[in-house]
């Protein structure tokens, strides 16, 4: 390939489920993503970006199901509000498609065939619980009951959310099938394959050669390391999928379609386009792969995706960039808190070039989480894209118009300056190029900081007013538009629309390529507000409106057997309320303030957090508490709250835990611990 020969780049971001709207969280992958393919056109490589709607599964059948149309009518009506809502954050797919599409049938039992005729599918028979009524299989999700441990009733079939215990569904008091309600039986069938521990040489290797994330590939060398399973690929019908190949009955996991997904949405956009295909799935091919996906899919990118594609002889991914969770305020996105925000909420009330700059100016290469942040989101639009990248544009036009009809001057009268401009370009290339967005937009900031401070120093509107400086005026005011120039050059992956009405204004293109030397003697359109302020009213409305949007809190539900006996206490007119107890029961609960003074995730759980207790004279406590829903641990460090200090301790699968916290809420995001008034102390009776 020639030093300077155009890339051939093919990116993609993980498929969004057809099942909900999109929301915050899924913007901000999309968001990185369109990010860097702009970028990587700005330089002037051929970059597409393809997507598509992840439209298999039990949980989309059964949405269909619920609404009385086909799951077809459903995931169609899905896919155009999630295309909506991508291009009203300015994401530009070049093809956006569906899992369920011939080209990916086809594709699906293509690589299938591959497998199967390579060795790599076995079958065998697994138990599995299955609803009676509905004749389904039933994920352990499907199934709820009454917790083994704490008898708390409604928890789901794999772990209690009141006291955070892991079970398997066998181990429910009264499971029922959380879709009709009918007991679950056990029932037997054969399920396919892929065989995943013969590619462990073959992902070591494809591990060493990329350029992946350093915690990626430590999270990936710990599950060699630890043994790989094979990977049950196949659901019993009723599914909503594809059937396998000669096996009636027998459908294709959403999981093995889904990134096949990528192959299909490339496929069926160079169908359209005429766009070579072949050469970007030949391995050994010089076109490069990137898939980027949040950290809780890392498995099936790194793992079942590359050993797939190297089965069925097709190339691997060039990279895999996986990012953290959105939080929003510092805690999880919360539906009663009005921060679970979908995508449609936020354009009804913002821009989406304020979260676009936004996202850029916190997003890094790691998978560390980010917030957003919602006053600091206000604050640093306001300041740096309006307060300083506009300003430079908007100091500097008027003077030009009303002076100068739109035209620079002929010459740079700091060719220095600009010069320096436009070299940093290189530098915050390998920045945008690295993923580094934060860092990149840290540059382009300081440099407008920059050239606000060349216009401060030069003045143009003091100098306008004395006789004779008209050439100086020319002079500053050209400088000044192009460093703007430079700087919306920059800034145009991250801001499309701005740098559009900037490329209207500037008469010129923004793309990176052009940028080589000052505009001179070059006319200028007039100027028009490129951006305006963010008002905080409008993000409070934005707020709000996602807590009307929020369904209401779901009602805990009555265990099963003692439905009848509460229906009939409502229906003597009396609030079902819980028993009561006596006073000595109580004063049996020794409750004390304690201090959190660590707070860690526990490896293999999805709901607990390990908190270390400071009880003062009452000493310390480990506890393992079901709030990792809706807290991250940093922001519980150094928080008071109370805990039952007398509880006995509890062989846990994870060690023991030596109390309980308390909190309050229906669970998931929704837990609010309780926090004692300033002036408590750890050890302190609660009463
Ligand atoms: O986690 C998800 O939302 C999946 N729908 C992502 C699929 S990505 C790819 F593999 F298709
Ligand atoms: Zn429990």
């Amino acid at each position: 390939m020639a030093a300077n020969a155009p890339r051939k780049i093919l990116v993609t971001s993980a498929l969004p489920y057809a099942n909900a709207p999109l929301h915050l969280g899924h913007m901000l992958e999309q968001i990185q993503t369109d990010i860097w393919v702009r970028f990587q056109k700005s330089r002037g490589h051929d970059c597409l970006y393809v997507c598509a709607d992840d439209a298999h599964g039990t949980a989309i059948m059964l949405a269909a199901e619920k609404q009385g149309i086909t799951p077809e009518a459903h995931i169609e009506r899905i896919k155009a509000d999630h295309e909506r809502d991508s291009a009203g954050f300015l994401v530009d797919f070049s093809n956006y498609h569906s899992t369920h599409s011939e080209e990916n049938r086809q594709w699906s039992e293509e690589i299938y065939r591959r497998l199967k005729a390579n060795g790599h599918i076995s079958t065998r028979e697994i138990t599995q619980a299955y609803d009676p009524e509905k004749n389904l299989f039933l994920a352990d999700r499907f199934i709820k009951g009454t917790c083994p441990r704490c008898k708390t009733p409604d928890q789901y079939g794999d772990n209690c959310e009141a006291c955070g215990a892991t079970y398997t569904p066998a181990e429910l008091i009264d499971p029922k099938s959380a879709i009709s309600g009918a007991t679950p039986v056990d029932k037997e069938s054969t399920h396919f394959f892929f065989r995943l521990p013969a590619f462990e040489d073959m992902l070591r290797n494809w591990l060493a050669d990329d350029s992946l994330q350093p915690q990626v590939a430590n999270k990936l060398r710990e599950w060699l390391d630890a043994g790989l399973q094979e990977w049950d690929i196949s659901r019993d019908a009723p599914y909503f999928g594809f059937e396998i190949p000669d096996e009636p009955g027998k459908y294709f996991y959403v999981w093995l379609d889904a990134p096949i997904g990528y192959i299909a949405s490339f496929q069926n956009y160079c169908a359209r386009t005429g766009h070579e295909f072949d050469e970007y799935l030949r391995p050994g091919t010089e076109t490069e792969l990137y898939h980027f996906i949040g950290k809780d899919i890392i498995n099936f990118h790194g793992l079942f995706w590359p050993a797939m594609l190297d089965s069925a002889g097709l190339r691997t991914p060039t990279g895999v960039f996986a990012h953290g969770f959105l939080t929003v305020n510092g805690t999880k996105m919360s539906k009663s808190r009005g921060t679970f925000i979908n995508a449609r909420t936020y354009l009804e009330h913002l821009d989406p070039e304020y979260l676009r700059y936004y996202y850029a100016a916190k997003l890094g290469s790691s998978v560390d989480d980010m917030d957003l942040n919602l006053e600091d989101f206000v604050q640093r639009v306001n300041s740096d894209v309006v307060g300083k990248v506009v300003n430079i544009a908007s100091r500097c036009a008027g003077f030009l118009r009303k002076g100068f009809d739109n035209r620079l001057a002929a010459d740079c009268s700091e060719a220095d300056l600009v010069g320096e401009f436009i070299g940093a370009g290189d530098a915050i290339a390998d920045l945008f190029e690295a993923r580094e967005y934060n860092k990149a937009v840290r540059e382009i900031v300081t440099l407008a900081d920059r050239a606000n401070q060349y216009i401060d120093q030069r003045k143009p509107w003091v100098l306008a007013k004395e006789a004779g400086k008209e050439l100086e005026v020319h002079a500053v005011c050209s400088v000044g538009i192009n460093l703007f120039r430079v700087l919306m050059t920059y800034l145009k992956p991250v801001l499309p629309a701005m740098a559009e009405k900037a490329e209207t204004f500037l008469n010129t293109s923004l793309d990176w390529t052009a940028l080589d030397a000052p505009l001179l003697g070059h006319q200028l359109a007039d100027f028009q507000p490129l951006m305006t302020r963010v008002d905080p009213k409008q993000v409070e409305a934005m707020i709000e409106a996602g807590k009307e949007a929020a369904p209401a809190a779901p009602v805990p539900q009555a265990p099963a057997a003692e439905k009848g006996a509460s229906k009939a206490k409502a229906d003597a007119g009396k609030d079902a309320a819980p028993d009561t107890i006596q006073f000595d029961d109580f004063a049996k609960v020794d409750l004390r303030v304690a201090r959190i003074v660590a707070a860690d995730h526990v490896e293999g759980a999805d709901k607990l957090l390990q908190l270390s207790l400071d009880l003062g004279d009452c000493g310390t406590r480990q506890v393992f508490a079901g709030i990792k829903s809706a807290y991250q641990p940093e922001q519980l460090v150094g928080r008071l709250t109370v805990v039952v200090a007398n509880l006995a301790p509890r062989k846990m699968r994870f060690g023991v835990s030596e109390g309980m916290v308390l909190a309050a809420g229906p669970g998931g995001e929704e837990i609010f611990l309780l926090q004692p008034d300033e002036g408590a102390v750890p050890g302190m009776q609660v009463k």
